[in-house]
């Protein structure tokens, strides 16, 4: 919060973006914030404290917000290859919480999917050894339903593995000063400052900083670019189309740079890219997202049947970057090779699976299923063999693109359409974007751990998607010792939904108590549970909009939404 300057009375409103302006001169004139840069942290054990704050993104405004040790969003973790991540998750919000660390080849048992939850008031001590190459992973709760609203209130955060092969490169790694974190995520404000939770919005924050400005020295430097938003894509680039080199994706560096002008990005996905500005002192430019450049069937364009944004369809600037003098000893140029990482050859797979993304609606809105199938706690989708190498065939005949994402590691895109990736999708990934009438095959492996019956999760990575079931669970068993489902968390139905009248509804425990909240944790209705695992509601006195039904058992509770229509 200290760190944002006096903006000039008018406007010190949310600012919703007008087109014509955008690209004016005085409207990225204003790009006079200095970008908050999250603290690294070096720690044996990390502490993350989840909790809810106000922080003031626009002077005067304040904005009811949740974070990791922070106001908004949390610090970034430093881990070294092989060594032992110690973190621990403290849950100080009044509602279930996790933590899923996004990337990593963890054990199940502490991936921090749905079925783990850390109550309120309670501790979940992590421990797993990092076996992911140097890259850039991150960090995001992911409760059952409720990942996109926690995550829209801010709490996500960078995660940096450093190894020798990449600290034997001439890479920019200095943090904060010729290496940055750039996580992009676009949010709308009420006037009373609140955020409002939905597909898009219409202010661009980058870590959580509104029209900012970043310093970066006359030299090659390093930006680690997330896209952490809700829906939106961002086709990244610089207002020149200057070119710039892609030197990682997803999970670690690529074997060579990739010359680009543009990376798009996908929710959850990543890419470092390198920017040289050598001789550029004084200058400055613009980072942006060519959102104009967005097939209609991808989110953030300007698609007229879907939920309308002032941003969408349009270019706007994302940040601005200012030249100042040279570091002591720069980076100068690009290496000419990196990483070494062997995309698994197809001839070695032991086995193959068809997704089928389905359904059809709006970016916030609608069904999408995989394999015709909704997500349910209950079930599990797949059992895949210890050691097993599987090609999987994501075909997407929905009504748009969806950034595929699979928990438990990374894997390798073999093709899409049948020809070859394009050159920055050759690395390890761990989110890969699937448009309309598309169909990419990708190859992983599942190794090192069985899940022993923590489940792992795949889903679509728009997070209103994800949370609208559009999700699907495997477990990893050895097949000499098989596995037990134990921690397959069982939890309540309702239906239908949507519903104007009536909803029925089941949980696996006794219910004894009934609560309806609005999707700001307002009760509008309690009444007392007969004791039995179903019953139903009487719904049509509520005002149309989505709510959440809280199931109380003597035990424990439940909470899964319902829509009056
Ligand atoms: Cu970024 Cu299932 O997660
Ligand atoms: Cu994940
Ligand atoms: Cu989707």
């Amino acid at each position: 919060m200290g760190r944002l300057r006096t903006y000039p009375m008018s406007t010190m409103k949310p600012i919703a973006f007008c087109a014509a302006s955008l690209l004016s001169l005085s409207a990225s004139a204003q790009f006079s914030n200095p970008l908050a840069i999250p603290p690294a942290l070096d720690l044996d054990t990390f502490d993350l404290v989840v909790d809810e704050h106000v922080h003031e993104f626009y002077p005067g405004l304040l904005t009811p917000t949740y974070g990791a040790s922070a106001e908004y969003l949390g610090p970034t973790l430093l881990i070294h290859k092989n060594d032992t991540a110690r973190i621990r998750v403290h849950n100080d919000l009044a509602q279930i919480t996790n933590m899923h660390w996004h990337g990593l080849h963890v054990p199940a048992e502490f991936d921090g999917g749905p079925p783990r939850e850390i109550a309120p008031g309670d501790v979940w001590d992590v421990k797993y050894q990092v076996k992911n190459p140097a890259g850039t992973y991150w960090y995001h709760p992911h409760p059952h339903e409720f990942t996109a609203e926690q995550a829209n209130m801010g709490i996500a955060g960078f995660i940096i593995v450093q190894d020798d092969e990449e600290a034997a490169l001439d890479l920019p790694r200095t943090y904060g000063v010729d290496d940055f974190p750039i996580v992009v995520q676009d949010r709308r404000f009420l006037a009373n400052g609140s955020f409002v939770f939905g597909p898009f919005g219409d202010s661009v924050l980058v870590n959580g900083t509104p029209r900012p400005y970043l310093e970066c020295p006359a030299q090659v430097v390093r930006l680690r670019l997330l896209n952490g938003s809700n829906a939106r894509i961002y086709p990244l680039g610089f207002e020149d189309d200057r070119p710039f080199a892609v030197i990682a994706s997803d999970g670690g560096l690529l074997n060579a740079p990739v010359t680009m002008d543009r990376i798009p990005l996908s929710n959850g996905e990543r890419a470092e890219i390198l920017l040289d500005l050598t001789g550029m002192e004084g200058d400055s430019l613009l980072l942006m997202s060519f959102g104009s450049e967005l097939p209609a069937t991808v989110p953030g364009s300007s698609y007229i049947l879907w939920e309308s944004s002032a941003l969408s369809g349009i270019d706007f600037p994302v940040l601005r970057i200012r030249v100042t003098t040279p570091t002591a000893s720069p980076v100068t140029a690009v290496p000419a090779t990196l990483g070494t990482a062997q995309p698994y050859d197809e001839s070695l797979a032991t086995n193959t699976r068809m997704k089928i993304l389905s359904g059809t609606g709006m970016v916030g809105m609608g069904m999408f299923y995989i394999n015709g199938q909704m997500f349910d706690l209950n079930v599990i989708n797949d059992t895949i063999a210890l050691g097993a190498m599987e090609v999987w065939t994501i075909e997407n005949i929905s009504n748009m693109a969806h950034p595929f994402h699979i928990h438990g590691g990374s894997f390798f895109v073999l093709d899409r359409n049948g020809a070859a990736p394009p050159a920055w999708e050759r690395g390890a990934k761990d989110v890969v974007l699937v448009d309309a009438g598309e169909s990419v095959r990708v190859i992983m492996r599942f190794d090192d751990y069985t899940t022993d019956g923590w489940p792992f999760m795949y889903h679509c990575h728009n997070l209103l998607h994800e949370d609208n079931m559009m999700m699907a669970q495997y477990i990893v068993v050895d097949p000499n010792t098989g596995s037990t489902e134990k921690h397959v968390r069982t939890g309540a139905t309702v239906f239908p939904v949507p519903s104007d009248r009536s909803i029925a509804f089941e949980a696996d425990f006794d219910i004894v108590a009934i609560e309806v909240s609005d999707p700001t944790g307002l009760a509008v209705r309690r009444t007392k549970g007969n004791g039995a695992t179903k019953g139903s509601l009487d719904i049509g006195m509520l005002p149309a909009g989505p709510y959440i039904l809280n199931l109380i058992g003597a035990t424990g509770s439940v909470r899964v939404k319902f829509v009056r229509e």
